[in-house]
Protein backbone atom coordinates (compact mmCIF):
# COMPACT_ATOMS: atom_id res chain seq x y z
CA UNK A 1 0.00 0.00 0.00
CA UNK A 2 1.31 3.46 -0.97
CA UNK A 3 1.09 6.09 1.59
CA UNK A 4 -2.15 7.74 2.56
CA UNK A 5 -3.32 10.41 4.86
CA UNK A 6 -6.75 9.16 6.76
CA UNK A 7 -9.18 12.46 7.80
CA UNK A 8 -10.97 11.18 11.23
CA UNK A 9 -14.36 13.33 11.57
CA UNK A 10 -15.56 14.04 15.03
CA UNK A 11 -19.49 14.92 15.31
CA UNK A 12 -19.71 15.98 18.44
CA UNK A 13 -22.48 18.00 20.64
CA UNK A 14 -21.36 20.75 22.57
CA UNK A 15 -18.01 18.73 24.56
CA UNK A 16 -14.48 20.41 23.86
CA UNK A 17 -13.11 18.73 25.97
CA UNK A 18 -12.38 14.93 24.74
CA UNK A 19 -12.32 15.96 21.04
CA UNK A 20 -9.26 18.68 21.91
CA UNK A 21 -7.40 15.45 23.95
CA UNK A 22 -8.15 13.44 20.90
CA UNK A 23 -6.96 15.64 18.65
CA UNK A 24 -3.79 16.49 20.53
CA UNK A 25 -3.10 12.57 20.24
CA UNK A 26 -3.83 12.27 16.60
CA UNK A 27 -0.85 14.58 16.04
CA UNK A 28 1.15 13.23 18.27
CA UNK A 29 0.73 10.21 16.89
CA UNK A 30 3.06 10.09 14.00
CA UNK A 31 3.01 8.10 11.10
CA UNK A 32 1.90 3.96 11.23
CA UNK A 33 3.13 1.49 9.18
CA UNK A 34 1.01 -1.46 7.92
CA UNK A 35 2.07 -4.65 6.77
CA UNK A 36 3.27 -4.10 3.28
CA UNK A 37 5.47 -0.79 4.36
CA UNK A 38 2.57 1.80 3.63
CA UNK A 39 2.82 4.86 6.03
CA UNK A 40 -0.54 5.96 7.85
CA UNK A 41 -0.68 9.55 8.40
CA UNK A 42 -4.11 11.16 10.16
CA UNK A 43 -5.79 14.49 10.51
CA UNK A 44 -9.32 15.17 12.21
CA UNK A 45 -11.84 17.40 11.61
CA UNK A 46 -14.96 18.68 13.58
CA UNK A 47 -17.84 18.03 11.13
CA UNK A 48 -20.29 21.18 11.05
CA UNK A 49 -24.06 20.26 9.58
CA UNK A 50 -24.73 21.76 6.27
CA UNK A 51 -26.98 20.59 3.34
CA UNK A 52 -25.47 17.87 1.59
CA UNK A 53 -26.28 16.32 -1.88
CA UNK A 54 -26.98 12.78 -1.71
CA UNK A 55 -24.40 12.05 -4.23
CA UNK A 56 -21.85 14.34 -2.53
CA UNK A 57 -18.49 11.99 -1.63
CA UNK A 58 -17.11 12.21 1.99
CA UNK A 59 -13.55 12.87 2.78
CA UNK A 60 -13.58 11.18 5.79
CA UNK A 61 -12.47 7.78 6.55
CA UNK A 62 -14.04 7.16 9.87
CA UNK A 63 -16.07 9.22 11.73
CA UNK A 64 -16.71 9.21 15.66
CA UNK A 65 -20.03 10.21 16.79
CA UNK A 66 -21.69 11.72 19.81
CA UNK A 67 -25.11 13.63 18.28
CA UNK A 68 -26.34 11.38 16.07
CA UNK A 69 -28.85 9.83 18.24
CA UNK A 70 -30.35 13.42 19.08
CA UNK A 71 -29.89 15.10 15.76
CA UNK A 72 -31.60 13.88 12.42
CA UNK A 73 -29.55 15.75 9.71
CA UNK A 74 -26.28 14.47 10.83
CA UNK A 75 -28.05 10.43 11.42
CA UNK A 76 -29.08 11.04 7.91
CA UNK A 77 -25.44 11.96 7.06
CA UNK A 78 -24.04 9.09 8.61
CA UNK A 79 -26.26 6.83 6.79
CA UNK A 80 -25.57 8.41 3.40
CA UNK A 81 -21.67 8.37 3.90
CA UNK A 82 -21.83 4.63 5.42
CA UNK A 83 -23.95 3.44 2.28
CA UNK A 84 -22.30 5.95 -0.31
CA UNK A 85 -18.78 6.37 0.55
CA UNK A 86 -17.68 3.03 2.61
CA UNK A 87 -17.13 5.52 5.75
CA UNK A 88 -16.37 3.55 8.77
CA UNK A 89 -18.72 3.97 11.58
CA UNK A 90 -18.07 2.83 15.12
CA UNK A 91 -21.76 2.67 15.39
CA UNK A 92 -24.35 1.48 12.66
CA UNK A 93 -26.38 4.03 12.37
CA UNK A 94 -28.97 1.94 10.88
CA UNK A 95 -29.31 -0.35 14.22
CA UNK A 96 -29.38 1.76 16.69
CA UNK A 97 -32.37 4.32 15.16
CA UNK A 98 -34.77 0.75 15.03
CA UNK A 99 -33.14 -1.32 17.61
CA UNK A 100 -33.81 0.76 20.61
CA UNK A 101 -33.93 -0.11 24.26
CA UNK A 102 -36.75 -2.24 24.06
CA UNK A 103 -35.53 -4.06 20.98
CA UNK A 104 -32.33 -4.58 22.44
CA UNK A 105 -34.12 -6.27 25.70
CA UNK A 106 -36.15 -8.61 23.48
CA UNK A 107 -32.50 -9.54 21.42
CA UNK A 108 -31.41 -9.74 24.89
CA UNK A 109 -33.33 -11.72 26.98
CA UNK A 110 -33.39 -14.48 23.88
CA UNK A 111 -29.99 -15.28 24.55
CA UNK A 112 -31.16 -16.05 27.78
CA UNK A 113 -28.79 -12.81 30.04
CA UNK A 114 -30.87 -11.75 33.00
CA UNK A 115 -32.65 -9.01 31.79
CA UNK A 116 -35.47 -8.01 34.47
CA UNK A 117 -39.16 -8.81 33.72
CA UNK A 118 -40.20 -5.97 31.73
CA UNK A 119 -43.44 -5.01 29.94
CA UNK A 120 -44.07 -2.63 27.69
CA UNK A 121 -47.88 -0.67 28.15
CA UNK A 122 -49.76 1.19 25.78
CA UNK A 123 -49.79 5.05 25.38
CA UNK A 124 -51.11 6.80 28.11
CA UNK A 125 -52.40 9.16 25.48
CA UNK A 126 -52.17 8.27 22.19
CA UNK A 127 -50.54 10.04 19.99
CA UNK A 128 -52.16 12.84 18.38
CA UNK A 129 -52.99 12.02 14.82
CA UNK A 130 -56.88 12.02 13.11
CA UNK A 131 -56.88 8.81 11.73
CA UNK A 132 -55.14 7.23 14.74
CA UNK A 133 -58.45 8.43 17.20
CA UNK A 134 -60.52 5.55 15.27
CA UNK A 135 -57.52 3.06 15.33
CA UNK A 136 -56.95 3.85 19.14
CA UNK A 137 -60.89 3.41 19.84
CA UNK A 138 -60.84 0.33 18.59
CA UNK A 139 -57.57 -1.18 19.55
CA UNK A 140 -56.24 0.44 22.07
CA UNK A 141 -57.80 -1.60 24.60
CA UNK A 142 -58.88 -1.04 28.24
CA UNK A 143 -56.44 -2.66 30.44
CA UNK A 144 -55.77 -3.00 33.75
CA UNK A 145 -52.29 -1.53 34.72
CA UNK A 146 -52.59 -2.63 38.37
CA UNK A 147 -52.67 -5.96 37.71
CA UNK A 148 -49.42 -5.59 34.70
CA UNK A 149 -47.58 -3.72 38.40
CA UNK A 150 -48.72 -6.43 40.48
CA UNK A 151 -47.90 -9.40 38.03
CA UNK A 152 -44.12 -7.94 37.85
CA UNK A 153 -44.47 -6.92 42.24
CA UNK A 154 -43.62 -3.63 43.56
CA UNK A 155 -41.25 -2.04 43.43
CA UNK A 156 -40.69 -1.45 39.79
CA UNK A 157 -39.15 0.88 37.13
CA UNK A 158 -41.27 2.97 34.76
CA UNK A 159 -39.48 4.11 31.73
CA UNK A 160 -39.54 4.81 28.03
CA UNK A 161 -39.16 2.00 25.96
CA UNK A 162 -36.42 3.84 24.04
CA UNK A 163 -34.30 5.21 27.01
CA UNK A 164 -31.79 7.90 27.29
CA UNK A 165 -30.59 10.36 29.93
CA UNK A 166 -33.57 8.99 32.70
CA UNK A 167 -35.67 11.09 30.49
CA UNK A 168 -39.31 9.94 32.18
CA UNK A 169 -37.65 6.93 34.13
CA UNK A 170 -39.48 6.49 37.79
CA UNK A 171 -39.32 4.25 40.16
CA UNK A 172 -42.88 2.94 41.16
CA UNK A 173 -43.46 2.18 45.20
CA UNK A 174 -47.13 1.49 45.41
CA UNK A 175 -50.20 1.63 43.52
CA UNK A 176 -50.23 5.91 43.96
CA UNK A 177 -46.84 6.27 42.24
CA UNK A 178 -48.00 3.98 39.66
CA UNK A 179 -50.47 6.18 38.64
CA UNK A 180 -49.27 9.16 38.55
CA UNK A 181 -46.10 7.85 36.59
CA UNK A 182 -48.39 6.86 34.25
CA UNK A 183 -50.42 10.16 34.33
CA UNK A 184 -47.16 11.74 33.61
CA UNK A 185 -46.03 9.71 30.77
CA UNK A 186 -48.82 11.10 28.31
CA UNK A 187 -47.29 10.62 24.85
CA UNK A 188 -44.49 8.53 25.89
CA UNK A 189 -44.06 4.99 25.22
CA UNK A 190 -43.56 2.95 28.44
CA UNK A 191 -41.99 -0.63 29.62
CA UNK A 192 -42.77 -1.46 33.62
CA UNK A 193 -39.80 -3.26 34.79
CA UNK A 194 -39.15 -5.18 37.95
CA UNK A 195 -36.56 -3.06 40.11
CA UNK A 196 -33.15 -5.25 40.86
CA UNK A 197 -33.51 -4.14 44.93
CA UNK A 198 -30.82 -4.78 47.12
CA UNK A 199 -28.08 -5.03 44.19
CA UNK A 200 -24.50 -5.02 45.51
CA UNK A 201 -22.97 -3.46 43.04
CA UNK A 202 -23.74 -0.98 39.77
CA UNK A 203 -21.17 -2.06 37.25
CA UNK A 204 -21.08 0.06 34.06
CA UNK A 205 -18.45 -1.38 31.29
CA UNK A 206 -17.67 1.01 28.62
CA UNK A 207 -16.25 -0.68 25.37
CA UNK A 208 -14.54 1.24 22.55
CA UNK A 209 -13.58 -1.27 19.98
CA UNK A 210 -12.51 -4.39 20.87
CA UNK A 211 -11.69 -2.97 24.35
CA UNK A 212 -13.46 -2.59 27.38
CA UNK A 213 -13.48 -1.41 30.36
CA UNK A 214 -16.14 -2.15 34.11
CA UNK A 215 -16.22 0.63 36.27
CA UNK A 216 -17.75 0.86 39.49
CA UNK A 217 -20.62 2.90 39.24
CA UNK A 218 -23.15 5.01 41.55
CA UNK A 219 -25.96 6.60 39.76
CA UNK A 220 -26.90 8.22 43.26
CA UNK A 221 -24.17 10.73 43.09
CA UNK A 222 -23.68 14.05 40.78
CA UNK A 223 -21.73 13.43 37.72
CA UNK A 224 -18.45 14.12 38.48
CA UNK A 225 -18.73 11.17 41.38
CA UNK A 226 -20.71 8.32 39.49
CA UNK A 227 -17.70 6.71 38.65
CA UNK A 228 -15.24 5.49 41.35
CA UNK A 229 -11.44 4.22 41.15
CA UNK A 230 -11.83 0.54 42.44
CA UNK A 231 -9.91 -2.00 40.39
CA UNK A 232 -11.28 -4.95 42.69
CA UNK A 233 -14.60 -4.42 43.12
CA UNK A 234 -15.84 -7.81 41.45
CA UNK A 235 -14.86 -11.09 41.57
CA UNK A 236 -12.68 -11.76 38.51
CA UNK A 237 -15.48 -14.25 37.12
CA UNK A 238 -18.20 -11.96 37.36
CA UNK A 239 -16.12 -9.09 36.05
CA UNK A 240 -15.08 -11.47 33.00
CA UNK A 241 -19.34 -12.22 32.61
CA UNK A 242 -19.93 -8.06 32.54
CA UNK A 243 -17.48 -7.51 29.71
CA UNK A 244 -18.83 -10.92 27.60
CA UNK A 245 -22.34 -9.16 28.40
CA UNK A 246 -21.18 -5.15 26.56
CA UNK A 247 -19.21 -7.32 24.20
CA UNK A 248 -22.07 -9.47 23.29
CA UNK A 249 -24.20 -6.60 22.93
CA UNK A 250 -22.27 -4.25 20.70
CA UNK A 251 -21.27 -7.20 18.35
CA UNK A 252 -24.92 -8.60 18.42
CA UNK A 253 -26.12 -4.94 16.99
CA UNK A 254 -22.97 -3.30 15.46
CA UNK A 255 -21.73 -1.08 17.98
CA UNK A 256 -18.69 -0.04 18.99
CA UNK A 257 -18.45 2.97 21.24
CA UNK A 258 -21.70 1.73 23.98
CA UNK A 259 -22.08 1.99 27.69
CA UNK A 260 -23.62 -1.17 29.63
CA UNK A 261 -25.16 -0.94 32.80
CA UNK A 262 -25.83 -4.15 34.86
CA UNK A 263 -27.00 -4.81 38.53
CA UNK A 264 -24.50 -7.28 40.08
CA UNK A 265 -26.51 -9.03 43.37
CA UNK A 266 -25.24 -12.05 44.58
CA UNK A 267 -23.49 -13.61 41.67
CA UNK A 268 -26.25 -12.81 39.06
CA UNK A 269 -25.26 -10.14 36.42
CA UNK A 270 -28.21 -8.30 35.39
CA UNK A 271 -28.15 -5.96 32.38
CA UNK A 272 -30.85 -2.95 32.39
CA UNK A 273 -29.47 -0.38 29.80
CA UNK A 274 -27.14 -1.41 27.25
CA UNK A 275 -28.18 0.99 23.71
CA UNK A 276 -26.61 4.02 25.24
CA UNK A 277 -24.19 4.24 21.63
CA UNK A 278 -22.79 7.74 22.00
CA UNK A 279 -21.60 7.28 25.07
CA UNK A 280 -20.17 10.20 27.51
CA UNK A 281 -16.77 10.08 27.64
CA UNK A 282 -16.23 13.74 29.54
CA UNK A 283 -13.03 13.99 31.55
CA UNK A 284 -15.20 15.47 33.79
CA UNK A 285 -17.24 12.36 34.19
CA UNK A 286 -14.46 9.50 33.55
CA UNK A 287 -11.81 11.07 35.05
CA UNK A 288 -9.34 8.53 35.91
CA UNK A 289 -10.63 6.38 33.31
CA UNK A 290 -10.51 9.01 30.53
CA UNK A 291 -6.68 8.56 29.21
CA UNK A 292 -8.01 5.01 28.71
CA UNK A 293 -10.59 5.98 26.92
CA UNK A 294 -8.78 8.34 24.37
CA UNK A 295 -6.12 5.75 23.75
CA UNK A 296 -8.74 3.31 23.05
CA UNK A 297 -10.50 5.56 20.81
CA UNK A 298 -7.16 6.44 19.10
CA UNK A 299 -5.97 2.88 18.69
CA UNK A 300 -9.16 1.78 17.12
CA UNK A 301 -9.56 4.08 15.06
CA UNK A 302 -5.56 4.04 13.47
CA UNK A 303 -6.30 -0.16 13.88
CA UNK A 304 -9.94 -0.24 11.51
CA UNK A 305 -8.33 2.38 9.04
CA UNK A 306 -5.00 1.00 8.29
CA UNK A 307 -5.97 -2.98 7.84
CA UNK A 308 -9.22 -1.75 6.12
CA UNK A 309 -11.44 -3.71 8.26
CA UNK A 310 -15.22 -3.18 6.88
CA UNK A 311 -17.94 -1.76 9.51
CA UNK A 312 -21.02 -4.35 9.91
CA UNK A 313 -23.79 -2.20 9.33
CA UNK A 314 -26.79 -4.64 10.16
CA UNK A 315 -27.75 -7.21 12.81
CA UNK A 316 -26.73 -11.01 11.73
CA UNK A 317 -29.17 -12.91 14.47
CA UNK A 318 -28.35 -16.15 12.84
CA UNK A 319 -25.24 -17.68 14.41
CA UNK A 320 -26.34 -15.74 18.48
CA UNK A 321 -29.67 -17.41 18.10
CA UNK A 322 -28.33 -20.46 16.95
CA UNK A 323 -26.61 -20.76 20.58
CA UNK A 324 -29.30 -19.35 22.62
CA UNK A 325 -31.61 -21.68 21.38
CA UNK A 326 -29.72 -24.69 22.15
CA UNK A 327 -31.01 -26.57 25.43
CA UNK A 328 -28.38 -28.48 26.08
CA UNK A 329 -26.14 -25.49 26.81
CA UNK A 330 -25.98 -23.82 30.41
CA UNK A 331 -25.81 -19.82 30.81
CA UNK A 332 -22.05 -20.22 31.45
CA UNK A 333 -21.67 -22.00 28.64
CA UNK A 334 -23.69 -19.98 26.36
CA UNK A 335 -21.64 -16.74 27.71
CA UNK A 336 -18.50 -18.57 26.56
CA UNK A 337 -20.20 -19.28 22.59
CA UNK A 338 -21.32 -15.66 22.89
CA UNK A 339 -17.99 -13.94 23.86
CA UNK A 340 -16.06 -16.51 21.29
CA UNK A 341 -18.54 -14.97 18.51
CA UNK A 342 -18.03 -11.54 20.08
CA UNK A 343 -14.12 -11.44 20.18
CA UNK A 344 -14.27 -13.11 16.65
CA UNK A 345 -16.12 -9.89 15.85
CA UNK A 346 -13.99 -7.58 17.51
CA UNK A 347 -11.21 -9.29 15.72
CA UNK A 348 -9.25 -8.96 19.56
CA UNK A 349 -6.76 -11.17 18.66
CA UNK A 350 -5.25 -9.67 16.02
CA UNK A 351 -6.35 -5.75 17.45
CA UNK A 352 -3.82 -7.12 20.48
CA UNK A 353 -0.81 -8.04 17.99
CA UNK A 354 -1.47 -4.48 15.86
CA UNK A 355 -1.37 -2.69 19.30
CA UNK A 356 1.89 -5.27 20.10
CA UNK A 357 3.55 -4.53 16.63
CA UNK A 358 2.56 -1.26 15.41
CA UNK A 359 1.18 0.65 18.52
CA UNK A 360 3.66 0.06 20.61
CA UNK A 361 4.64 3.59 21.34
CA UNK A 362 1.01 4.72 21.77
CA UNK A 363 0.81 4.05 25.66
CA UNK A 364 4.02 6.62 26.77
CA UNK A 365 2.80 8.98 24.37
CA UNK A 366 -0.09 9.02 25.90
CA UNK A 367 1.07 8.80 29.58
CA UNK A 368 3.23 12.04 28.42
CA UNK A 369 0.53 13.81 27.36
CA UNK A 370 -1.34 13.66 30.25
CA UNK A 371 1.46 14.75 32.19
CA UNK A 372 1.79 17.77 29.74
CA UNK A 373 0.86 21.43 30.17
CA UNK A 374 -1.07 21.07 27.04
CA UNK A 375 -3.10 19.03 29.09
CA UNK A 376 -3.45 20.53 32.50
CA UNK A 377 -4.73 23.50 30.74
CA UNK A 378 -7.46 21.75 28.82
CA UNK A 379 -7.87 19.98 32.65
CA UNK A 380 -8.88 23.60 34.23
CA UNK A 381 -10.76 25.28 31.19
CA UNK A 382 -13.01 21.88 31.35
CA UNK A 383 -13.50 22.59 34.97
CA UNK A 384 -13.57 26.20 34.55
CA UNK A 385 -16.39 25.50 31.91
CA UNK A 386 -18.26 23.08 34.18
CA UNK A 387 -18.45 24.23 37.58
CA UNK A 388 -19.38 27.28 39.34
CA UNK A 389 -16.71 29.36 40.26
CA UNK A 390 -16.31 28.91 43.72
CA UNK A 391 -15.40 25.36 43.05
CA UNK A 392 -12.97 25.92 40.20
CA UNK A 393 -10.01 25.73 42.74
CA UNK A 394 -11.67 22.40 44.70
CA UNK A 395 -12.21 20.52 41.60
CA UNK A 396 -8.39 21.38 39.42
CA UNK A 397 -6.98 19.60 42.25
CA UNK A 398 -9.52 16.95 42.66
CA UNK A 399 -9.44 16.23 38.88
CA UNK A 400 -5.26 16.89 39.33
CA UNK A 401 -5.20 14.40 42.27
CA UNK A 402 -7.35 11.74 39.89
CA UNK A 403 -5.32 12.02 36.78
CA UNK A 404 -1.84 11.85 38.78
CA UNK A 405 -2.80 8.66 40.04
CA UNK A 406 -3.69 7.59 36.95
CA UNK A 407 -0.49 8.67 35.62
CA UNK A 408 1.57 6.83 38.40
CA UNK A 409 -0.13 3.47 38.34
CA UNK A 410 0.87 3.73 34.11
CA UNK A 411 4.31 4.75 35.02
CA UNK A 412 4.36 1.20 36.91
CA UNK A 413 2.76 -0.72 34.11
CA UNK A 414 4.79 0.18 31.44
CA UNK A 415 7.65 -0.38 33.19
CA UNK A 416 6.45 -3.73 34.99
N1 LIG B 1 -34.76 -2.60 36.64
C1 LIG B 1 -34.07 -1.71 37.35
N2 LIG B 1 -33.65 -2.03 38.61
C2 LIG B 1 -32.95 -1.13 39.36
N3 LIG B 1 -32.62 0.09 38.93
C3 LIG B 1 -33.03 0.48 37.71
C4 LIG B 1 -33.75 -0.41 36.85
N4 LIG B 1 -34.01 0.25 35.70
C5 LIG B 1 -33.47 1.47 35.83
N5 LIG B 1 -32.89 1.63 37.03
C6 LIG B 1 -32.20 2.85 37.53
O1 LIG B 1 -32.62 3.97 36.78
C7 LIG B 1 -31.54 4.51 36.04
C8 LIG B 1 -32.04 4.97 34.67
O2 LIG B 1 -32.61 3.87 33.95
P1 LIG B 1 -32.07 3.45 32.52
O3 LIG B 1 -32.77 2.24 32.07
O4 LIG B 1 -30.58 3.37 32.58
O5 LIG B 1 -32.53 4.70 31.65
P2 LIG B 1 -31.76 5.61 30.58
O6 LIG B 1 -31.81 4.84 29.30
O7 LIG B 1 -32.54 6.87 30.53
O8 LIG B 1 -30.34 5.77 31.07
C9 LIG B 1 -30.50 3.39 35.97
O9 LIG B 1 -29.21 3.88 35.81
C10 LIG B 1 -30.71 2.74 37.34
O10 LIG B 1 -30.08 3.50 38.34
MG1 LIG C 1 -28.98 4.36 31.70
Amino acid sequence: MSDVTHLVGLLLGTEDDWPTAFEALVRRLGTVADGSGGQHAYATERVTIEPFSLRQGARHDLVIDRLAYWYFVPREWLKKVALMDDVYLLNSPFTFQAMEKHAAYCAMMRLGLKVPETVLVPYKNPVDHQKYVYTAARYNRPFDLEAVADGLGYPLFMKPYDGGAWRGVSMVRDRDDLHRAYDESGEMLMHLQQAVTGYDVFARSLSIGAETTVMKFDPDQPMHARYSVDHAFLEAGTGDEVVTIGRTVNAFFRWEFNSCETLVRGRDVHPIDYANACPDVAITSLHYYFPWAMRALLKWSVYCTVTGRRPALHVDTAPWFAVADRDDLSYEEKLREYRALADAHFEVERYQDFCDSRLRHVDAMVLEYVESADFDALLVDTVRSTFPAHEHDHFVAHYRGLLGQWAHDERARLSA
